[in-house]
């Protein structure tokens, strides 16, 4: 029998540090390679910089078994590996709506510049449609003659807090532009999930790429949509969680990603539409471009929405009021407070001057580093103690589930904002507060 492929993975953030382990985790020898010494020292170690559930004790069980290791020399990763898997990051550009594609670049390079023989390049990293075919060609000039390098583009859908079971179990592998070789070597490292049912679907590279950001852009769509109607409910007297059960259970719809709110964030979402819609009207697809604006605005429209329902309810100004936040990460079991909704209203309300104190069960670290001026809080309890009204803004079952009686006592006024449509609102009113909602009726 043939050996299997070894595997390197280039760049070990988030995406990166849970593909090495979950491949591992499929019995493949894989080396993470990182710029960042600190990054590779703290894996090495079985040590996740983030938090992500299931993640730690995957990393330390695959470094023990000597399966998984790290470095950052390059020049190692690559001649210890046949497969090279691409997942650095392209985060929004500082001055457009872009992607920036020079890590991108820079993994490629570093790869083709190492290569010792033949090589399989596979990206993952969210990337603008036409990227892969470009880095063909980077590929191409960069390579040392005589061996022969192939690059296709294998779409990561991971969500966070739920990287590993996502990685280990996706719903389906796309693999754009293989040749027979490199679809063989590829249905080789995703044997076992195809096994258990994940279609593997072979396609033309700017599909590939296209997939991923449709996925994302349409997920995008659904959030927006629900809260556009959320707009309707709320003038029209209905409410909104009621009316997205009912179309939930048209299966042509589905309840996922129907719930409204202070809409989405993340590392993700809010960069891929941007860039699609800056790539769409690039490419002359006006039309897409023009929605993806809509899901935008409608988007950050809810973080405004938010700011003034909690100016309404301290009377017409938020100066010197109290205010305690419920949740900064951009969704529950994540650390995660990029482009978080929560953290932005909870920052945006401060800067009006608002005493702002807030409680989130993981993220208040990372929440501290991005926002050292407000208040943080190492308990809901505290958080709310004394406040004029309090905002959950993101849905962490824990905070969901605070008794309503026992911290109306603690605040001045008993008012409450939730956000996140996730508050029993009976049970909270009946134990005394004022409780307003998103796209639900007022009391
Ligand atoms: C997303 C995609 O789901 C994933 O497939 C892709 O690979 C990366 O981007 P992630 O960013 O981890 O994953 O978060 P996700 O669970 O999709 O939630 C995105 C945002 O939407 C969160 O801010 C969440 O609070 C919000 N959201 C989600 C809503 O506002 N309403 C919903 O009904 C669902």
């Amino acid at each position: 029998a043939t050996q299997p492929p070894r595997l390197s993975v280039i760049g070990t953030g988030y995406l990166g540090a849970t593909h090495a382990a979950a491949m591992a985790a499929l019995g493949f020898q894989v080396v993470g390679f990182d710029t960042d010494p600190t990054k590779v020292a703290a894996l090495s170690l079985g040590k996740v910089p983030f938090y992500e559930p299931g993640l730690d004790e995957l990393l330390v069980e695959q470094v023990e078994s000597g399966r998984l290791r790290f470095t950052s020399d390059v020049a190692d990763a690559v001649a210890s590996s046949d497969v090279h898997f691409v997942c650095v990051g392209t985060p929004q550009q500082a001055t457009s709506h872009a992607a920036n594609l020079s890590h991108v670049e820079a993994a490629v390079r570093a790869v083709a510049e190492n290569l010792v023989g033949d090589a399989l390049i596979v990206g993952k990293s969210t990337v603008p449609v036409g990227t892969a075919s470009r880095l063909r060609g980077l590929l191409a000039e960069t390579a040392p003659a005589g061996v022969r390098a192939e690059l296709v583009w294998n779409p990561e859908f991971l969500r966070e807090g739920k990287a590993v079971q996502d990685t280990l179990h996706p719903d389906r592998v796309v693999v754009g532009g293989a040749s027979a070789r490199a679809e063989e070597l590829l249905r080789t490292v995703y044997a076992q999930p195809v096994a258990e049912g994940a279609p593997f679907i072979s396609c033309d590279l700017p599909t590939a790429e296209l997939v991923k950001v449709s996925a994302n852009a349409f997920l995008a769509t659904k959030i927006s949509f629900i809260n556009a109607i959320a707009g309707v409910c709320e003038a029209a007297g209905a409410d909104v969680t009621v009316l997205a059960d009912a179309l939930g259970h048209d299966v042509r719809i589905g309840r996922q990603f129907l719930d409204a709110g202070l809409g989405f964030g993340g590392g993700c979402l809010p960069k891929d539409i941007r860039a699609l819609m800056h790539r769409a009207g690039e490419l002359g697809a006006h039309h897409a471009s023009r929605l993806l604006q809509q899901v935008d605005e409608i988007n950050m429209g809810q973080r405004e929405r938010v700011i003034a329902m909690a100016t309404e309810a301290c009377g017409g100004s938020v100066l010197n009021r109290r205010i305690g936040v419920l949740g900064a990460a951009f969704k529950p079991d994540t650390d995660d407070v990029r482009d978080s909704p929560a953290l932005n209203v909870a920052a945006a309300l401060h800067l009006r001057g608002a005493q702002v104190t807030v409680f989130d069960p993981q993220a208040s670290d990372t929440a501290r580093r991005t926002f050292p001026t407000l208040g943080y809080a190492a308990s809901a309890e505290d958080a709310v103690q004394g406040t004029d009204v309090v905002l959950l803004l993101t849905e962490w079952p824990e905070l969901v589930a605070l008794d309503a009686g026992r911290l109306a006592a603690l605040t001045a006024t008993a008012r409450v904002i939730d956000a996140r449509g996730k508050l029993d609102a009976q049970a909270w009113r009946a134990a005394g507060w004022e409780f307003t909602g998103l796209g639900r009726i007022a009391a």
